[in-house]
């Protein structure tokens, strides 16, 4: 079991010199955990001269050790060009195929390993094995199915699939074609996805009848109706939809075919049996996909990743950070729905040629020993999952682990932060103090890792991301662009001073948005060509150790992060604001233990509306439901006289968030209306006391968190 080390005494910092963005935060640090021998022996990442050959003084070229993972049809001659600042190009000159480089090349060796292995939520059905050599079949003929369908190399297709795998067989049938793909979380609503069909302009939109959740067999085909009609309303027409059939043969869902727009996948393949279709050779800028993400507007923001450097980056950060070697079984319990699925369960581990598992789903069914039984049975020796979810199994099943024969000798926790408490019990009980826990901290935008230490040579600690990794260089920036030094004790905006191969290229059709969100906050000079003037603004807050690692604390803008899935108040105000009877609405996080942070929503109604408070929030949840799906349904909604305003009439969100999370709700002086601040307040938690929800006291982090929260709007 590896040694805990006592670590070093508290940080003290001054609150009184804390403004909004520096917030004083003090916390017993916690002590170090050692990577266990029998890890590093075998470690893809073992000798400290790799931090030498990613210094900063070899950027960019480090990263032609990520580049050179892959199999290109033409080497690059540019690492990167800066010429189109912030709008960074890596590896210029290079051409690849992604589907190539993560099925064709694996065959000469390894045609007969499992590349994929599906197990489906249903206990008693056998798990799926599809080898490289059936993926490589898979996905020519999808591909030739596309073909047929008009698909060409530039073309936007839009996914709203499950965890089964057509997923990534799709995905890289796309890409084999030079197509884009975007692939909607599968449990997002038919709007939601209708919204990105026609922010991203796609004429084909490819999902499946049904799936498997907590043992229902869910229609899903009916969210497709309703995406084409919200795609219609904003001006996109989908001309096809394309619908695998979770029994192939056999249509699951109740909604009608539509004559002449929907078609199954299973006879269309038919047409197709044995197809080849040659991998068209992509420019290393090209895009692979694109991501939608929540950001401050409510519009959401598709994340352009390139083919070159994305692909590059997630098989590198794969290698070295999560430590996939050829003959490892890895399991990634996220969705393939947001980018850690896109990244380490599809791209990163299939272009170094291991074994994926997926899982199609929910973790607790039918009870919390489901994923260790899965570990037992297929021998995963590395476990990918967030800290909702450890949260959950905590919860439900803290004693399951130890009765389940696996041994990990790696996990990875991602998407929030982590509790100590939590850590802990992943650390002894999940990893049963064999494996090695690697806290990445990065961003949909990022395309994979930033924040991570390397598993065999940096200690681990408690709720900490620790170091950045290999080739990012990272710097903590006060309000005004002042660098806050390791061992302030202060947190602010965490910035990466360069560009690195994962980043996203830009937001789809919003190019200025991409420059005004990520980069114009610490920019001096917006002609620079230099990339030393484009600090990438994260919209973290963080806070750096003395011993140099860091702490991720959560949001700065107006996100929602609920269970690692990040949610916009506008998107959900905006939502909320469709109802008839509502005149203004907020939305709040409050701590949650399950799952991070919860959604509360705050509704006043207008004028003459009589306050029918069951019936009003039934539609305010109907209509989030509808909008964004139930992901995003809030824990509470409450129906209150009036909203908390400043004299300008602007709505003071961080007052609303203190009252639910019962924190301190700071210097009210100066609304306009301070005297509805009271009512709320024992309206709010006064019900909170009758149902029970009064939550245990925060941290000073988490009341920093909430104190700050959101804008005035
Ligand atoms: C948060 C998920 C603390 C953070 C890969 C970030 C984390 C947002 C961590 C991105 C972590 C992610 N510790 N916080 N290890 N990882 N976050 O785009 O606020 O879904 O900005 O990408 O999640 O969420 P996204």
């Amino acid at each position: 079991m590896a040694e805990e080390v006592q670590g070093q005494t508290a940080e003290e910092s001054d609150s009184s010199e804390s403004s909004e963005a520096t917030i004083a935060v003090h916390w017993r640090e916690e002590g170090y955990y050692q990577p266990p021998p029998k890890f590093i022996g075998q470690a893809n990442a073992s000798d400290p001269a790799i931090l030498g050959r990613f210094a900063e003084e070899n950027f960019p070229e480090c990263f032609k050790e990520y580049g050179d993972l892959l199999s290109w049809d033409h080497y690059w001659h540019t690492t990167l060009d800066t010429s189109e600042a912030p709008f960074w190009k890596w590896f210029v000159g290079g051409k690849l195929n992604a589907s190539y480089n993560c099925v064709d090349r694996h065959l000469e060796k390894h045609k007969n390993k499992a590349a994929l292995i599906w197990v489906p939520e249903p206990e008693d059905v056998p798990h799926v094995v599809i080898t490289y050599q059936e993926l490589y079949r898979r996905v020519n003929e999808f591909a030739a199915v596309l073909q047929a369908a008009g698909v060409k190399a530039g073309d936007r297709i839009t996914l709203h699939m499950p965890m089964v795998p057509e997923l990534p067989v799709t995905m890289l049938a796309c890409a084999r074609l030079g197509a884009i793909h975007s692939q909607v979380f599968g449990g997002f609503s038919g709007a939601a996805c209708g919204h990105r069909i026609a922010d991203s302009t796609s004429k084909i939109l490819i999902t499946m009848d049904s799936y498997y959740r907590s043992g229902v067999v869910q229609d899903h085909k009916v969210k497709a109706d309703e995406a084409v009609e919200a795609a219609r309303k904003e001006g996109t027409e989908v001309e096809k939809v394309l619908v695998w059939r979770r029994f192939p043969g056999q249509y699951s869902s109740e909604t009608p075919m539509v004559e002449g727009r929907d078609f199954f996948v299973d006879e269309l393949l038919a047409d197709h049996l044995g197809a080849v279709v040659a991998p068209v050779s992509m420019p290393a800028e090209a895009p692979l996909f694109l991501m939608y993400t929540s950001g401050t507007t409510g519009r959401p923001k598709g994340c352009q990743h390139s083919t070159g450097g994305y692909l590059s980056y997630v098989a590198g950060t794969s290698k070295y950070y999560q430590d996939i070697h050829p003959d490892d079984t890895y399991w990634c319990m996220a969705d393939i729905g947001w980018i850690t699925g896109h990244s380490y369960i599809v791209y990163g581990p299939l272009a170094l040629g291991t074994t994926s598992v997926i899982y199609e789903g929910t973790p607790n069914y039918p009870d919390a020993g489901r994923p260790w039984r899965i570990a037992e049975r297929l021998g995963v020796n590395i476990f990918h999952t967030s800290p909702t979810a450890i949260r959950m199994l905590r919860k439900v099943g803290p004693d399951e682990p130890a009765k389940y024969d696996y041994h990990f000798k790696h996990m990875t926790t991602v998407g929030e932060p982590i509790e100590p408490e939590v850590w802990r019990w992943y650390y002894e009980s999940v990893g049963k103090g064999e494996a090695v826990i690697v806290d990445t901290w990065w961003q949909t935008e990022t395309g994979g890792f930033l924040g991570t230490g390397l598993p065999a040579l940096d200690a681990m600690k408690p709720s900490s991301c620790g170091p950045m990794a290999l080739g990012i260089y990272a710097e903590i920036l006060d309000e005004d662009g002042q660098p806050l030094p390791k061992g302030s004790g202060k947190a602010g905006n965490i910035c990466i001073r360069n560009p690195w191969p994962g980043v996203f290229e830009t937001i789809w059709g919003q190019p200025d948005r991409f420059v005004s969100t990520y980069f114009a906050k610490y920019n001096q000079d917006p002609d620079s060509k230099d990339w030393h003037d484009w600090p990438y603004f994260a919209g973290d807050g963080a806070v750096q150790a003395a011993d140099g690692y860091y702490r991720i604390l959560g949001r700065v803008d107006d996100v929602i992060n609920v269970a690692g899935h990040r949610l916009g108040t506008k998107e959900l105000e905006s939502s909320a604001l469709g109802v008839p009877e509502v005149a203004e609405a907020a939305a709040v996080p409050v701590i949650d233990d399950v799952r991070g942070r919860a959604v509360e929503m705050y509704i006043a109604l207008k004028p003459g509306y009589a306050a029918n408070a069951t019936e009003v929030e039934a539609k305010v949840k109907t209509a989030i439901e509808t909008d964004i799906g139930k992901i995003a349904r809030p824990k509470n909604i409450w129906i209150v006289p009036d909203m908390p305003k400043t004299r300008s009439g602007k709505i003071m969100r961080r007052v609303i968030a203190a009252t639910s999370n019962f924190a301190d709700v700071g210097d009210i002086t100066t609304l306009a209306n301070p005297e509805v601040v009271e009512q709320i307040r024992h309206q709010v938690q006064n019900a909170k006391h009758a149902r029970g929800e009064v939550p245990r006291e925060l941290t000073e982090a988490e009341e920093a968190e909430i104190k700050s929260f959101g804008s005035e709007s």
